[in-house]
């Protein structure tokens, strides 16, 4: 972001989408998204392998034709504009660096594209590489870095074109466990410090709890829930975020309310769940997360509206907490109960289980 620059309005780097549809043939890829991303914002899209990311990243990109709705960047209506006109670079899953050329070259090309005379080219290109911490690294060849580091420089190539939208495609899936936990803190702090707009596609559910400012969670070509990692984490309003969305226990069954509470019958548990707003059409099902449930010795008092007698199925120890299956009938919980030192429940064991009324979420199919 460039504060001198005339061209830079309040609407600079916001992106609009609205009702876009693609369809491949008589496959619906994304079937008619609304969404309005603010200026500056770490958007993640998160879904399953096949619901829509690529193309939905790719038609704001200009990659991909939408069949129907529009795309506006900035303010400006870009549906049917060029990829190479619009203020927008893109980091893909395989970076591709061009192996027979210098990390400085690869990072130049498309400032050449651009018509950016070599004497600015060569500034920018020392400011992107201080930037995702490379400095010094131009004359190196490609094919000389690591895996990290080759993602470094495909992040560089697409920020030295300052682009008001970054978008990023699973940029970090081919990095191993350790590398992409840093990676993704070092992308967010890249990110606050220039103020650039970022999209970011990934399946993988930790990675858009961590890095982004809100999630839209995509299923089947639509936008289940757009929200913060903790609003879609306390509070999902369908199975399929609940599910998606970290562990969860779904109950489904038939719903009354008592005044108070709203109450959902499995025909074995009846569960009890406070008042919600907004509730119309989520009343089949309640989605309970593991860490809300109690798990205590027979006979204990728990003080809250749903408590039933159970048996431990299995134990499994994890480090900061214990996980526990408990069985009560036909129906299985599963718990997570912080260690305490003791040595917490075994197989077999009988226990008391339960939660607050105010634990459960009324959820839609
Ligand atoms: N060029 C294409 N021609 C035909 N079908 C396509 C094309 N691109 C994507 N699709 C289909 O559209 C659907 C959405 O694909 P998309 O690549 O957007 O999924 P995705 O959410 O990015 O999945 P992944 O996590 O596996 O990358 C899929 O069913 C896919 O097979
Ligand atoms: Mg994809």
């Amino acid at each position: 972001m460039d504060e001198d620059d005339p061209d830079q309005t309040e609407d600079t780097g916001s992106v609009r989408l609205d009702n876009l549809r693609k369809k491949f043939g008589e496959l619906v890829a994304v079937n008619g998204v609304d969404l309005e991303i603010r200026p500056g914002e770490f958007l993640t899209l998160l879904g399953p392998s096949g619901c829509g990311k690529s193309t939905t990243l790719r038609m704001i990109s200009g990659l991909e034709t939408p069949t129907d709705g529009d795309v506006f960047i900035s303010g400006d209506r870009v549906t049917s504009q060029a990829a190479n006109k619009r203020n927008t670079s893109m980091v893909f899953q395989e970076w591709a660096l061009f192996p027979h050329m210098t990390v400085g070259e690869n990072i130049a090309f498309g400032l050449e594209m651009d018509g950016v005379p070599k004497e600015e080219r060569q500034k920018r290109i020392e400011q992107a590489l201080e930037i995702v911490e490379l400095p010094g690294y131009e004359d190196r060849q490609a094919t000389e870095l690591s895996g990290g580091q080759k993602q470094r420089v495909a992040m560089a190539r697409a920020l030295v074109r300052e682009p008001d939208v970054l978008l990023l495609d699973e940029p970090l899936a081919s990095l191993d466990r350790k590398l992409r936990q840093h990676m993704q803190v070092e992308l967010k702090q890249i990110q606050e410090e220039l103020g650039t707009t970022f999209i970011y596609v990934t399946h993988d559910q930790e990675e858009a709890l961590t890095m982004s400012d809100r999630i839209a969670v995509i299923n089947d070509g639509e936008i289940e829930q757009i929200g913060t990692a903790n609003e879609l984490y306390e509070h999902p309003d369908t199975k399929f975020v609940a599910t998606f969305l970290g562990e969860t226990n779904l109950f489904e069954g038939t719903h009354r309310s008592t005044g108070n509470y709203d109450v959902v019958d499995t025909g074995e548990l009846q569960i009890s769940v406070t008042d919600q707003p907004d509730q119309s059409g989520r009343e089949s099902a309640v989605a309970i997360r593991p860490e809300r449930i109690s798990v205590a010795e027979p006979d204990t008092d728990l003080g809250v509206e749903n408590t039933w007698t159970g048996t431990v199925t299995e134990t499994i120890y994890k480090g900061s907490f214990n996980k526990y299956h408990v069985e009560i009938g036909s129906v299985e919980l599963h718990i997570e109960q912080q260690v305490d030192g003791s040595d917490g429940f075994r197989e077999g064991d009988q226990v008391v289980v339960g939660f607050s009324a105010d634990a459960g979420e009324l959820v839609s199919k």
